[in-house]
Formats: structure tokens, C-alpha cells, sequence
């Protein structure tokens, strides 16, 4: 993935946990401390440093990942992709109806982008059914986080439940989103 998302997890951490614990957490992942925006790196280094964070900060991954999706939407979304953003969507329902438009904007920018897919299949009173494909293995958390992160950002109570994991017979995964009230 490119550099900007190992960049992004370097600074949440560095601002919670300090500078040192992120040293100590890259050392472990054998990987460098500091990534450049710009440049691909290989998936296995940002798994690597989920999983060295996991073990230095006595935290499950998953809780990890989901802090992370969290941080992403609400935080590094706006600050730094405000316009993408902005032209997207400016509420949790027209950005999610929206994302693969979004990341396929991003790709002008990025040309490596391995972007994943995002479907509403269904709406319901108060909320929306959420499909996601990726051919990336494991990140069902960061999606729950960034989910509820779309609530923060746009003030929008938000509850999301992973209704479905992927499998053999389903290639996707189900996320109930439950916006508003
Ligand atoms: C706001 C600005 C956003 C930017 C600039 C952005 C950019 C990116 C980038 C660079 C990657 C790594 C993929 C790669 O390097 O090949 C990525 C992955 C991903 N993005 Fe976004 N993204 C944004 C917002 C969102 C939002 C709002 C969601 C969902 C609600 C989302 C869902 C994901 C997921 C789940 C992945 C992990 C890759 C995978 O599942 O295969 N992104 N995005």
C-alpha cells in the first residue's frame, strides 16, 4: 500500500503512545520508521507493523485496526483530502454510496492504488447495508472503524456491525450501518 497509510499509522501511534514506542514497534516489524507518501510498499509491511503494534501495545490487531479506520475518516480524510473528500459526499449515506468513485479519483493521483469496493445493497429504515470486496485479507476491522469514522466526521450517530464475513461462497463482506438516532 502506499506510503501515506504506514505515514498515517506512525503518526496515531506516535501521537498516543510516543515516539519510542513507535521505534520499538518498527524495529520489531523489521521495517524502516518513516514511509514517503508517494512510494508503493508491499502490503506484508503495513501487516507487519499491525502486528508488531499489536504485540508492543498489548492490544488486539483488530482493536488496533479499527482505531485506525477511525482515525482515517474522521481525522486524516479531512485534514489532508479535504477536496476528494468534499467532492465525494457531505454525509455519511452520499460518501458511502460514493467511495469507489472517490478511490478511483485518488488513482489519478496515486496510479498503484489497489483500491477496494464498496456497494450499498439494500437500505432499511435508519440505515444502509454495506458490501466490501478487497483482494486484501483481514481488514473487516479498519472498515468497521472507518464506517463509524464517516459518523464523526459528519456528525451522525453511527453504529456498524459486521454482519456477514466473507467466504468461499460470499467474496464480500456485509456491514450493517445504522445512521442518525
Ligand atoms: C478520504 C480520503 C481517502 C483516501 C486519500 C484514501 C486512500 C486510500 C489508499 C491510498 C489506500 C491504500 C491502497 C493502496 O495503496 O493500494 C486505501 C485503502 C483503503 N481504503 Fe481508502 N481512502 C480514503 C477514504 C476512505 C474511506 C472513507 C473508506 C471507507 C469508508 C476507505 C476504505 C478503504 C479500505 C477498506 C482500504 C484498504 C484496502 C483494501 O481493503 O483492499 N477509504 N485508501
Amino acid at each position: 500500500m502506499y506510503g501515506l497509510i504506514n505515514e498515517a499509522m506512525r503518526r496515531l501511534i506516535t501521537d498516543q503512545a510516543g515516539a519510542q514506542t513507535w521505534s520499538r514497534i518498527a524495529a520489531r516489524a523489521e521495517t524502516a520508521e518513516t514511509f514517503v507518501g508517494l512510494l508503493y510498499y508491499d502490503d506484508d509491511v503495513t501487516y507487519r507493523l499491525v502486528g508488531a503494534a499489536s504485540a508492543e501495545l498489548d492490544t488486539p490487531a483488530e482493536d488496533l485496526l479499527r482505531a485506525f479506520g477511525q482515525y482515517w475518516s474522521s481525522r486524516v480524510g479531512p485534514e489532508n483530502y479535504r477536496d476528494v473528500l468534499g467532492a465525494t459526499g457531505t454525509s455519511v449515506t452520499t460518501v458511502l454510496a460514493n467511495l469507489d468513485l472517490m478511490h478511483a479519483r485518488i488513482q489519478n493521483l496515486y496510479p498503484e492504488l489497489v483500491p477496494p469496493s464498496f456497494s450499498v445493497s439494500d437500505t432499511f429504515d435508519g440505515g444502509v447495508m454495506v458490501e466490501y470486496r478487497s483482494h486484501r485479507e483481514g481488514l473487516a476491522p479498519f472498515v468497521v472503524g472507518l464506517l463509524e469514522g464517516l459518523g464523526t466526521l459528519y456528525n451522525t450517530p453511527t453504529v456498524v456491525t459486521h454482519e456477514r464475513p466473507r467466504s468461499e461462497e460470499l467474496p464480500f463482506d456485509v456491514f450493517r450501518v445504522q445512521i442518525g438516532g
